[in-house]
């Protein structure tokens, strides 16, 4: 047993830090104030190979890991949990389903491009009558000669709108129910495929989140993902990574909020001691601490079973659920430590804590990734 991280590893932590250090915190606070999506952050990133971490150099990738990528979606969140999502979603949700379903040619047409980061990625999963019951969906898409016509609507997409590339989910047989879903490649700019509405959000407000909406869209079959009725699978099996991603963001936005907390715990002065000094303080602080490392090992975990072949959807599930619990506490118990300071938009922790909501929220809530956990654990 190996409990500490390969030099590679730590050197995609540097150099992932300084960039958020450098090139992602100064900005956060003002695109989250005005829902701004700074697609020149995303570039920045591309040129340092993120975008691409874990694709071979024969998919425009830099052939790292899961543990790698992992690491770099945390150490950006930990600034900023909606440049966190942003790559989360393009490698986990995006990119993920081509690398591992896709033909050779859809993975030089869409995935190399994904990787080296010239085109951004987005998944259609959710739509308005069916979030957590995802096999419910309604979006159909129907063959039609070489084409399929889709048709329906997505909502909630992660990088809706910027995203040049997504991947979704539509019925091609209604009496099969999961099994009669299919997964596409879609490409922006479609005839009949356009953005609806923009979400106004609590959190994660510098990440778009829009509808995404078909009609009379047609896409030929060289774009569908897998065989017929494969889909519901390549959405599942997408979400067990992608459940890992967010696990990552909500360690990262934690361990953001956690720093921010102890700084100003040694800074802040009442009854003429630091805050530190006091023992309530304290104990909020070695919560807070033990709390983000138990998550942090959680998620490296699932990654390393991911990096090595190895089963690894209930340790992203439980990765999810503590990381995206642990994130909540963190944050709340930040605001906590900073009184009314914590509260008020001069300072960082507050946006950390409506970040961290969402991260008991997507790619599954908390409650199925319980629903998900006994299952695993039913059948063992
Ligand atoms: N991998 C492969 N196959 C899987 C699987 C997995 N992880 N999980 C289930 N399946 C298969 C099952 O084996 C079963 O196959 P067979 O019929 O061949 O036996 C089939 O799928 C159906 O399984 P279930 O009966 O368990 O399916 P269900 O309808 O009861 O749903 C669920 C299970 C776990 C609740 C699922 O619907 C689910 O995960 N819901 C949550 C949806 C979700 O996470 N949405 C997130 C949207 S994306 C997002 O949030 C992105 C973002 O913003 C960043």
């Amino acid at each position: 047993m190996q409990f500490r991280l390969s030099e590679e590893h730590e050197m995609m932590r540097q150099m992932v830090r300084d960039f958020a250090e450098k090139e992602v915190k100064p900005s956060a606070a003002e695109r989250d104030e005005h829902e701004i999506f700074d697609r020149s952050i995303f570039d920045k990133m591309s040129k340092l190979g993120m975008a691409g971490i874990p694709w071979g150099e024969e998919y425009g990738g830099v052939g790292s890991d899961y543990l790698s990528y992992v690491i770099a979606v945390e150490e950006l969140s930990r600034v900023c949990g909606s440049t966190g999502v942003t790559l989360s979603a393009h490698i986990s949700l995006a990119s993920y389903p081509i690398f591992t379903f896709g033909t050779e040619e859809q993975k030089q047409k869409y995935l190399r491009p994904l990787a080296e980061g010239t085109k951004l990625g987005a998944y259609g999963l959710t739509e308005p009558g069916s979030g957590s019951d995802a096999a419910a969906m309604r979006t159909t898409a129907v063959r039609d000669g070489d084409d399929y016509i889709l048709n329906g609507s997505k909502i909630f997409i992660t990088n809706g709108g910027d995203a040049e590339i997504y991947v979704v989910f539509a019925v091609t047989d209604p009496s099969m129910k999961h099994k009669g879903i299919t997964a596409f490649i879609v490409e922006k700019g479609t005839p009949g495929f356009s953005i609806g509405k923009k979400e106004k959000k609590l959190g994660i407000r510098a990440s778009a989140t829009t509808e995404i909406i078909f009609e009379d869209c047609r896409i030929p079959s060289s774009q569908r993902l897998g065989s017929e009725g494969e889909g519901f699978k390549v959405a599942m099996k997408t979400l067990d990574g992608g459940r890992n991603g967010i696990a990552a963001q909500a360690v990262g936005i934690a361990q953001g909020a956690y720093e921010e907390a102890l700084t100003y715990a040694k800074e802040r002065k009442q009854f003429g001691k630091p805050l530190i000094a006091l023992q309530a303080i304290q104990f909020k602080l070695a919560d807070m601490a033990t709390k983000i490392e138990a998550a942090r090992l959680l998620t490296y975990q699932a990654a390393w079973l991911e990096a090595e072949g190895l089963p690894y959807g209930k340790a992203s599930a439980m990765a999810k659920l503590f990381a995206g619990d642990t994130a909540m506490e963190v944050t709340t118990e930040a605001v906590q430590v900073f009184g009314g300071y914590g509260y008020s938009r001069e300072y960082p922790v507050e946006r950390m804590m409506r970040d961290a909501k969402i991260t008991q929220i997507y790619e599954g809530t908390n409650e199925i990734q319980r629903v998900v956990i006994a299952k695993y654990i039913s059948n063992e």
